[in-house]
């Protein structure tokens, strides 16, 4: 007696319909889950640039601001600060910019107005053009705080001239955030998404910041 064979026309048949219907029923892949539902992502809130935007950038711009050209920062707690951006379909912002700038352990930024006392060995202002993923990743301090704020570090988003988002990024859980007028103005839901907690990871300290523009 033969057995059938497994593999016959109409088996075949039965498993190439199969996967074309499991094509045509998921979800395609470029959709984020945000898109698949149909749901707009909320816009990232923004926030005051401040007074200490770089009047002129450094030469050393890149995504690690402790180090400074050939100058190591040793001061406080390194920190890796990383995310997303994408517009509020959930498309990462390829091609964008995120600017970053902090003051340094010491409380002083890299800015005249703050009287030119920032460690030069603090880059203080770094800057990462975003891939496809949209993803961004900062070498940099777990902010300190200086008179009068809460630990934060400044944040721009930009496409070719445009600037999309000027914010800033909180310390989950720094018991100064209560009193600081800025972060009280953001109201629960911005507080929520401005706010992350810095966690000892396999990597080191990280924090991670989801960022969401009208582009
Ligand atoms: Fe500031």
């Amino acid at each position: 007696m033969t057995r059938p064979p497994i593999d016959t026309p109409s088996r075949r048949a039965l498993l190439v319909r199969g996967a074309q219907l499991a094509a045509a029923t998921a979800a395609p892949v470029w959709l984020s889950p945000a898109q698949a539902q149909g749901q707009a992502l909320r816009p990232t809130p923004s926030q005051t640039e401040g007074p200490y935007y770089p009047v002129a950038l450094p030469a050393d711009t890149d995504a690690d601001l402790l180090r400074n050209g050939a100058a190591a920062y040793g001061k406080g707690q390194a920190a890796w600060v990383t995310g997303t951006v994408t517009d509020t379909r959930g498309t990462p912002l390829a091609g964008g910019v995120v600017e970053i700038w902090q003051c340094d352990q010491d409380g002083h930024y890299h800015h005249p107005g703050d009287g030119g006392r920032a460690d030069p060995a603090f880059q203080g202002f770094g800057k990462v053009t975003l891939g496809k993923d949209g993803r961004y990743r900062f070498r940099t301090l777990r902010p300190a705080p200086y008179s009068g704020r809460t630990p934060h570090i400044h944040v721009k988003v930009k496409l070719d001239r445009q600037e999309l988002l000027t914010t800033q990024f909180y310390v989950q859980g720094d018991p100064g955030n209560e009193r600081d007028f800025l972060w009280r103005r953001l109201g629960a839901e911005g507080q929520a998404a401005l706010t992350r907690p810095f966690v000892n990871g396999p990597d080191g300290m990280k924090a991670e910041y989801a960022v969401v523009v009208q582009a």
